[in-house]
């Protein structure tokens, strides 16, 4: 006997074992219950969702030997034919290969003809909005005149292609994409009926892979199937999937926690020589930053995260290498980051850049933290100020810090340069800073008054300024845009 494929297989036989998509089934098992049942009906929603497994159990639901009823028996000749494809009463038409005028006009002279054994008729058109601008005028007129005891079904996954005027004479029931928890719990239904051996994880990947569609999901469990066998490992799914390798993505988050931009580079090579599409890794390593981030919160991140022992001990380690706060700044920018990806034109360019200035981010002083690192030491300085040297000139009314930003004071690692300007970007701080807005230094070019020499040397010894050097040592400030304000704000 030749091989049933798993999704025709495990079709839902009854609204009770459909997963997900509850507010249609109830809808339509009320609408069976009370003889309520409409004449047409629209199905739209992704591939492989169930819109065909519902007007299936519909047709049985209606033409059941029970009599007209929400549970089908799926024993008697009617539901048996329809479960078969062979019933003569329930017509699954394709919209892709029927679209013309002439297979509309000979659909309506099928459907003139009553039910030929059941007590209604039932049309099913797949790909519904595929049929042509004729074609649905002539489907219209159907639609206006509906012949006696006929139900349309249409089915489409492009609801907003289908005609206002299609829409408006159906009842209208939007198929859920399923979430990854629904697949996997139903493909370990699936994998246990089947005498199959595979991990969570394993099930985790396929579900993430199936992207909703509960079809495709079974599909990549057979192929799993084909390729390993009974027992389906871990490493070969990934290999079938094509998941992006976990090594890859190791290796970036330790450059990125390292703070080595230079590796950054033929990482990148590396992804597109695999052949991955850069988006689609810019999405796992999201996910992977994630991960990091669960781990490092979390108490029991087996609780969320399915891996197997050995990946979460790595993703442990290399979770500890940074702190909570550092993991949420990086997880933020990478998403902050994605859009950019997905319409540029050179995604290479701009997902390096992207991951550059996650090295960097540790040298990153938010502006607003600096004026705040910088208070005790500024009124150090005034004590200082007051005791040797007259006020700067300048619009600042406290008084002035230049050595701090213009002496190369923070001389300790040498930052490389960003590598790119923009908003969120800063300077090493060993360069003239820009002059933010409004500024709290006065900007370098300005001549702080006359020399000051023993203002600043009483002042380097104050404890507070000393520490404020010592933080700022090799950093760069950023000036973090705030709303409505692109460029070098602080609010
Ligand atoms: N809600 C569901 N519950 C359980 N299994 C489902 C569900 N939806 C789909 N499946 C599985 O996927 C297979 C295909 O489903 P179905 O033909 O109903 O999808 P569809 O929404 O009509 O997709 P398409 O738009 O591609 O025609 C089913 O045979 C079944 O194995
Ligand atoms: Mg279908
Ligand atoms: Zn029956």
């Amino acid at each position: 006997m030749s091989y049933l494929v798993l999704a025709r297989k495990y079709r839902p036989k009854t609204f009770e074992e459909m997963v997900g998509q509850k507010a249609v089934v109830r809808t339509l098992q009320n609408a069976i219950k009370s003889d309520r049942v409409a004449q047409a009906y629209l199905f739209s929603g992704m591939r492989g969702v169930g819109k065909t497994t519902a007007a299936r159990i519909l047709a049985k639901a209606l033409n059941c030997g029970r009599g007209p009823t929400p549970t089908p028996c799926n024993a008697c000749d009617f539901c048996r034919e329809i479960d078969d494809d062979h019933a003569v009463d329930y017509l699954e038409i394709d919209g892709a290969s029927n679209r013309g005028i002439d297979d509309i006009r000979s659909l309506r002279e099928l459907v003139k003809y009553k039910a030929l054994r059941s007590r209604t008729k039932i049309i099913y058109i797949d790909e519904v909005h595929q049929i042509t601008k004729d074609g649905f005028n002539a489907l219209l007129k159907t639609l206006e005149e509906p012949p006696e005891n006929t139900v349309f079904i249409f089915a489409t996954t492009e609801f907003q292609k289908v005609p206002a005027t299609i829409v408006s004479r159906c009842q209208h029931f939007e198929f859920k994409r399923a979430s990854q928890r629904e697949i996997m719990d139903h493909l370990a239904v699936v994998a246990e009926k089947e005498g199959l051996t595979i991990s969570p994880y394993g099930l985790g990947l396929i579900a993430a892979a199936a992207d909703g569609s509960l079809r495709d999901s079974q599909s990549l469990l057979d192929q799993a199937v084909a390729f390993c066998g009974e027992r389906v490992e871990d490493e070969a799914l990934k290999e079938i999937l094509g998941t992006i390798n976990r090594d890859l993505l190791f290796a970036f988050s330790s450059a990125v926690l390292a703070e080595q931009a230079d590796r950054v580079f033929p990482l990148i090579e590396k992804v597109l020589d695999s052949g991955y599409d850069l988006r689609a890794f810019a999405k796992e390593l999201i996910q992977h930053f994630r991960n990091l981030l669960v781990v490092r919160t979390m108490s029991r991140p087996e609780d969320i995260l399915l891996f197997n022992p050995e990946d979460m001990n790595r993703l442990r380690a290399e979770a500890e290498k940074a702190a909570d706060e550092e993991l949420l700044r990086y997880l933020q920018a990478l998403q902050a980051g994605e859009p950019n990806l997905r319409y540029s034109s050179n995604p290479q360019i701009t997902l390096e850049t992207l991951l550059v200035k996650l090295c960097h981010f540790r040298k990153l002083v938010p502006l607003k933290e600096l004026i705040r690192d910088l208070e005790p030491a500024k009124k150090a300085l005034g004590r200082a100020d007051l005791a040797s040297a007259p006020p700067p000139a300048g619009r600042n009314d406290g008084p002035a810090v230049p050595a701090v930003t213009t002496r190369k004071p923070f001389s300790g690692r040498e930052p490389k340069p960003a590598g790119q300007t923009g908003a969120s970007w800063g300077r090493p701080s060993d360069r003239p800073a820009p002059p933010p807005a409004p500024p709290v230094m006065p900007p370098p070019s300005r001549p702080a008054g006359p020399p000051r020499d023993g203002q600043t040397e009483a002042a380097r010894k104050d404890p507070n300024v000393k520490m404020f050097l010592e933080r700022m040592k090799g950093r760069i400030v950023s000036v973090e845009p705030t709303k409505g304000r692109r460029e070098g704000g602080e609010e």
